[in-house]
């Protein structure tokens, strides 16, 4: 190994990114090898979808600060390239490693990847199957041009040897995400969020609702939350609205279902702390995020799921989730009131532990790196445009 530390990125974007990344910045910061550095695109801005999580986390400011923020898909990923290859070009690291699959995962690695420069991605291989999903475009797009592909379950495993891909460059190292919360746990037992709307644990269930096929559409918008509130007439149900769904629920003159369910408890987007607190105090989740599938799963929690299908399996075949549609909610609701529920397991390396295996992985890589990233030089205008 090289006698100075290697430069890391660690490219963080958008809110489940944070969770992903801090425990692996921490890790990363402690050993004398490796120099991360904090790259966060912009994607997300708020202050309660970003800066909250940060500091909730213990994550410095930025590194680097691309401030791409809102756009369409292309625009969106479009700019996070142009700045990336920018920042890039004048300082290179050895290594890029990206996080999960927003549409900053995937402009990252091809404009590290184009450059020459190393990548890794964490949280690979998972597929839903499903192309309409804009995550999932960006997760076939990631893993089949990283060079190095960190798995959080078997089931990845497997989807990346069905694509192809070497085996050497596929590593099972478990879910980061549940690092966090190990991480956190103390100060998350410790925040009792439910009191704020005066709720007893085990006396209310979570909800999340961002996904495009769930919000972007009023007819489907308007089931999901008329479903909502009948479950929060058994059970009172808190909401933290994110601005995705906000603005949609605006826009088709829908906001006047959320006054009409009295158990429905609506709020603005929660930072990392208060919003695990809510999780591990609820009864049940309903929602239709990726991570809220795993935590759930860790936890224990019966998950109900918003989703036709979930890009991961492991949490219905060992876990405590479902899959569950808007007319079945208040039926799947009572029979996980009833105890009628998975009570699931944790799966393999779902233990905390994973910002430990990564750290290995990357310092094994490392040692077969060039000691300062070699940029290939961006090719000319005209030759790039053709
Ligand atoms: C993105 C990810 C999704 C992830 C989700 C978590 C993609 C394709 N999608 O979806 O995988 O589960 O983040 O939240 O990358 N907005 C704000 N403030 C913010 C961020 C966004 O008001 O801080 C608004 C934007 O203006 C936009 C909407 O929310 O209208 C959606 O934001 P965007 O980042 O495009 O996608 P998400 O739906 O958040």
């Amino acid at each position: 190994m090289s006698a100075r530390p290697a430069l890391v990125h660690l490219v963080a974007a958008a809110r489940p990114n944070f969770m992903k990344v801090a425990p692996l910045w921490h890790a990363l910061n402690r050993v004398d090898w490796c120099r991360p550095l904090l790259v966060h695109t912009g994607q997300h801005y708020d202050h309660n979808m970003s800066g909250a999580f940060l500091s909730d986390l213990g994550l410095p400011s930025p590194h680097l600060h691309l401030g791409v923020g809102s756009g369409s898909h292309a625009q969106q990923t479009a700019g996070v390239m142009v700045a990336y290859e920018q920042a890039l070009l004048d300082r290179p690291p050895a290594w890029v490693i990206v996080v999960g699959d927003v549409n900053s995962t995937a402009a990252c690695t091809l404009t590290a990847v184009k450059l020459g420069i190393k990548v890794a991605h964490l949280e690979a291989g998972l597929r839903s199957f499903d192309r309409s999903m804009p995550e999932e475009i960006n997760r076939l797009l990631t893993d089949a041009c990283a060079d190095l592909l960190w798995t959080p379950s078997p089931d990845a495993d497997q989807n990346l040897a069905r694509e192809g891909a070497d085996p050497a460059r596929v590593e099972l190292v478990g879910n980061i995400m549940l690092d966090s919360l190990e991480m956190m746990r103390p100060v998350i037992e410790a925040a009792r969020a439910w009191e704020r709307w005066g709720l007893k644990p085990k006396g209310y269930g979570v909800v999340t609702l961002h996904r495009p096929a769930n919000v972007d559409d009023p007819l489907t918008l308007e089931a999901i939350l008329r479903a909502l509130g009948e479950t929060a007439a058994r059970l009172p149900l808190v909401l933290p609205l994110h601005p995705r769904t906000a603005s949609r629920l605006a826009q088709f003159g829908l906001e006047r279902l959320l006054g009409e369910s009295p158990g429905l408890h609506v709020c603005q987007p929660l930072g990392y702390t208060s919003f695990m607190s809510l999780v591990m105090g609820s009864r049940l989740a309903i929602t239709d995020s990726g991570g809220l599938q795993e935590e759930t799963t860790y936890l224990g929690i019966p998950c109900l799921t918003l989703r036709p299908n979930t890009e991961r399996p492991i949490t219905l075949t060992q876990g405590t989730n479902r899959l569950v549609h808007p007319t079945e909610l208040g039926q799947a609701a009572a029979q996980a009131l009833a105890g009628r529920w998975a009570k699931g397991r944790r799966p393999r390396f779902w233990d905390g532990r994973t910002a430990e295996r990564v750290t290995a992985s990357l310092g094994r890589h490392l040692d077969q790196a060039p000691a300062s990233g070699e940029v290939r030089p961006p090719l000319p205008r005209q030759a790039a445009a053709i």
